[in-house]
């Protein structure tokens, strides 16, 4: 009997180094704003869509914005993201993952991307795995950012797989949320004080092997 499963990876800080770049980036506006933008402010921010992030920005400085200024902020923190993703190739692919992903593809599986990310599309590119993908939803696809599941439960619809067949990489706390509200298997990527509703938590895909993956496919 063949097993086929989805595996839905987030982008961003799950499979290349983007996450710093928007920490980067936002922590520049907050600057700009006079706000004060912590490492901890920022893990609000992982996994949630760009408006919803500067909405959270704001907050923490008790700023009122017209929908002018709000535009204005998101296009120049976009301008200022885009300009660090430049240069990006294959090097900035997270350690262990080119590895897990031919495992999947070699065993099989179907493989498919839930990302809150606009911009997903030409950093696949960059990266030069967007051949791995049997399904892509981002940012443009979707209305309901996480931890809302539709952006995971889209992503399983175009492969055919069931939700409880599905498995999730996430590196926020927002996509693990999302991962469980679609009753998927939610695998945490990174600390696991901070990951803790996640099934299964690993620092990073170098330490997950190739006997779990066999078992999710299994399972
Ligand atoms: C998520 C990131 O993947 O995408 C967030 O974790 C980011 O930090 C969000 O804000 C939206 O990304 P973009 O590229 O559309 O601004
Ligand atoms: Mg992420």
């Amino acid at each position: 009997m063949t097993n086929k499963k989805a595996f839905i990876f987030d982008l961003d800080g799950v499979i290349v180094d983007t996450a710093r770049y928007h920490y980067l980036a936002w922590q520049k506006l907050a600057q700009e704003l006079g706000i004060e933008f912590t490492p901890e402010h920022n893990e609000h921010l992982k996994g949630v869509s760009r408006i919803r992030s500067l909405d959270i920005i704001l907050d923490l400085g008790n700023i009122q914005a017209t929908q002018e200024e709000k535009d204005k902020w998101l296009f120049d923190k976009n301008e200022l993201y885009l300009s660090y993703l430049v240069d990006m190739d294959q090097s900035e692919l997270l350690p262990g993952i080119i590895d897990t992903l031919k495992f999947l593809k070699e065993n099989g599986q179907y493989i498919a991307l839930g990302s809150a990310s606009k911009n997903a599309r030409p950093i696949l590119e960059k990266t030069a795995i967007m051949p791995y993908f049997d399904a892509i939803v981002d940012g443009n696809d979707v209305t309901n950012a996480k931890p809302d599941p539709e952006v995971f439960l889209r992503a399983c619809q175009l492969v055919f797989v069931a939700p409880e067949d599905s498995i999730v990489f996430e590196d926020s706390v927002a996509g693990v949320q999302a991962a469980n509200a679609a009753r998927m298997k939610s695998i945490g990527i990174g600390d696991k004080e901070i990951l803790h509703e996640a099934e299964y938590i690993f620092p990073d895909f170098t330490t997950i092997n190739e006997q779990f993956l066999r078992s999710l496919i299994d399972a």
